[in-house]
């Protein structure tokens, strides 16, 4: 059987490509899962003798690429609104963690949650940010911090891809934070990671990249270093948390290596602009962890900019810093917040979400070859995405090329 041949006529395309290209009349072919042919109305090619498009007119409205959340937590049990409430009486992230709490208390309440009960857990996060236009959703491990319940977190990432109309890439962030069971021994957690969890993880196939927290109250850049030599010595991509609350070098080190991705960068410098960019490295910001830290310490976006490093922005969806479940509102703080323009915030949720996924070459853009996801706005115009604030301008999303329920 063929697959079904499908033509979405008179569409306002942002393609997100490098041009960040729209076409006023647009209309996109897909055959299957893929983009056949992006173009003009004007320039639509006649369907192959014998076959008919199914045609679907769309009445004008403006198209994305399928919205990519390039930086979650979101597979998590229980929730820290009491450290929110500490952090609002003068307490700070920091200063909670040192005492037990922060990533810990979490994953406290991961270890004793049952598999279904995780997954219960964590499908509301994954279909908010799916009814805002999301296709593609990365999902980091670093909450069970024993190799079973590392595990447990990634095959409920992947028990969720199974369960609803979205991709998903699982990061192994073990390197999150140092459990009880290595209290005072970093090394050897790092040790314990790398010789023995990294291979089984690998072997399971649960594991897409992997991250760590290169921070004062994380793991040291050295540490970092390690856990990277051996990811990438099993060919897994790297990411790093970086420069979130203090400047350790982590950007510099991940650069090295190529990282996909370096995350936060509140305390990035100039020099770390310029290595992202001489890598080819994401700068992933995440603004909403830097509201609700309360921070006041941008990441240096004026030099990211300068020196030409792409962009992307994610929810960070996770119970501490940031418990989010829309990517809108993300775009919206990293606009206003960090003075992004409209345009970055839409390439920063698209086309720039992919590349930190490594996913770029299929994923992200409205382009022949790439998967059919797109959403269909009810917008006027395109700047309205990332303006709305708790208001989902969302009509339609066609996944897979086909439109979901
Ligand atoms: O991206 N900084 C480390 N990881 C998360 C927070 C995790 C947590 O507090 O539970 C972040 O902000
Ligand atoms: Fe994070």
């Amino acid at each position: 059987m063929t697959e079904s041949l499908k033509l979405w006529r008179n569409a306002r395309l942002a393609t997100c490509n490098d041009s960040m290209q729209a076409i006023g009349r647009g209309a996109l072919l897909t055959r299957g899962a893929r983009i056949e042919w992006v173009g003009a109305e004007a320039d639509v090619p006649a369907a192959p003798a014998g076959d008919t498009y199914e045609r679907h007119d769309l009445g004008g409205a403006w198209v994305t690429p399928g919205l990519i959340d390039c930086h979650t937590h979101l597979v998590f049990a229980g929730t820290r609104a009491n450290e929110y409430a500490q952090r609002l009486r003068g307490s700070s992230y920091a200063e909670i963690a040192r005492s037990g709490g922060g990533i810990l208390s979490t994953m406290r309440a991961v270890r004793s949650a049952s598999p279904q009960e995780l997954f219960e857990a964590s499908a509301p996060r994954l279909e908010a940010l799916l009814a805002e236009g999301v296709t593609t959703v990365e999902i980091k491990s670093g909450y069970g911090l024993t190799l079973a319940d590392e595990a447990k977190m990634l095959r409920t990432a992947r028990a969720l891809e199974q369960a609803y109309p979205v991709t998903i890439k699982t990061t192994l962030l073990a390197a999150h934070t140092v459990p009880p069971e290595f209290t005072g021994r970093a090394d050897a957690y790092i040790d314990t990671i790398v010789e023995e969890w990294l291979p089984e993880l690998t072997s399971e196939g649960l594991i897409d990249a992997v991250d760590v927290f290169c921070e004062s109250i994380g793991f040291s850049v050295a540490q970092s270093e390690r856990l990277f030599d051996a990811a990438r010595a099993l060919h897994l991509p790297v990411k790093m948390h970086a420069e979130q609350l203090t400047n350790l070098g982590g950007t510099q080190m991940a650069t090295r290596h190529r990282a996909l991705s370096c995350d936060h960068l509140e305390y990035a410098t100039e020099e770390d602009a310029a290595a992202l960019a001489y890598a080819g490295t994401v700068a992933v910001l995440l603004p909403v962890a830097f509201y609700c830290l309360a921070d006041d310490h941008k990441p240096p976006i004026a030099a990211l900019r300068a020196a030409g490093v792409r962009m992307a922005i994610a929810s960070d969806c996770n119970p501490g810093s940031a418990p989010a479940s829309s990517l809108l509102l993300t775009m919206s703080m990293a606009t206003r917040l960090f003075g992004l323009t409209s345009e970055e915030a839409l390439a920063g949720v698209t086309r720039n979400a992919a590349r930190a996924l490594g996913v770029h070459s299929e994923r992200g853009i409205l382009a022949a070859g790439h998967a059919a996801d797109f959403v269909i706005w009810n917008v006027r115009s395109i700047e309205e995405l990332g303006y709305w604030i708790g208001f989902n301008p969302r009509r339609t999303v066609v996944r897979a090329g086909r439109i979901l329920p």
